[in-house]
């Protein structure tokens, strides 16, 4: 082989190649949560017309910009109708009929929790009591901080994008951060100590990561 040939002239890699308008969605939601990792887990918090607390977890979930602070998280809507005719979930009709959320960082420490307000209750169950986390007023938005959260944004509902009706359809809600709320340990000049934030993550299935293995990369001029 010539020192100057391509590597990937004497190593061709086998690829499975895969249209997903051949497969279920069911399989092609496994791919998706197989490839896209590791995702963070959103904790959010909303609370209905009358003010009845619920919180969930949503690894589809990330920042936007800065100017001003956004963020997007994604509550698909149910593949079954369940106790949800419209298939929203409680988060996405909260969020829709008050327009305020907050999105609560999940350390290690509370992953076992976050786990539990995962459960498809009904509406009138509070996921906070169910999990033992702890509301905590918020300084501007209706709904509840997590008390046991090391990070907290509270945010107001920019907008809702439907990206198909079907069950299943990812729906995103962007929404800009209007107050952050930090461990004051965690906090030095605006950097945040990840070793005491302790952030967890989403693979696939049930399984999570830890952030306690970092590398640091020295990003080029
Ligand atoms: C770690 C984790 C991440 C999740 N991420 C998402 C997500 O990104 N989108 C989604 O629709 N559901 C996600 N779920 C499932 C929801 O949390 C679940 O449907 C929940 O019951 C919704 O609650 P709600 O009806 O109170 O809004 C996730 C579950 C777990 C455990």
């Amino acid at each position: 082989m010539a020192a100057d040939a391509p590597p990937h002239s004497y190593a061709p890699r086998e690829m499975l190649t895969i249209d997903p308008a051949e497969h279920a969605p069911r399989q092609v939601y496994k791919l998706m949560t197989g490839i896209i990792v590791p995702r963070p887990v959103a904790l959010v918090s909303t609370v209905d017309r009358d003010g009845a607390a619920n919180l969930a977890p949503f690894s589809f979930f990330c920042g936007v910009g800065s100017a001003p602070p956004t963020l997007l998280f994604c509550p698909a809507l149910r593949s079954t109708t369940g106790m949800d005719p419209t298939r929203r979930k409680d988060t996405l009709r909260n969020v829709e009929e008050t327009g305020e959320f907050v999105v609560n960082v999940v350390s290690d420490s509370i992953a076992a929790a976050a786990n539990v307000t995962a459960a498809e209750v009904p509406p009138e169950i509070d996921e906070f009591e169910l999990a033992g986390l702890t509301p905590v007023v918020s300084a501007v938005v209706r709904p509840p901080r997590v008390d046991e959260s090391p990070a907290q944004m509270e945010c107001k509902l920019m907008q809702v994008i439907y990206t198909s009706q079907q069950p299943g359809g990812g729906v995103i809600v962007l929404g800009e951060i209007v107050r952050f709320h930090v461990r004051a340990d965690l906090v030095d000049n605006f950097r945040v100590d990840p070793a005491g934030l302790d952030a967890v993550g989403r693979m696939a299935g049930n399984t999570w990561v830890r952030t306690r293995e970092r590398i640091e990369l020295i990003r080029p001029e």
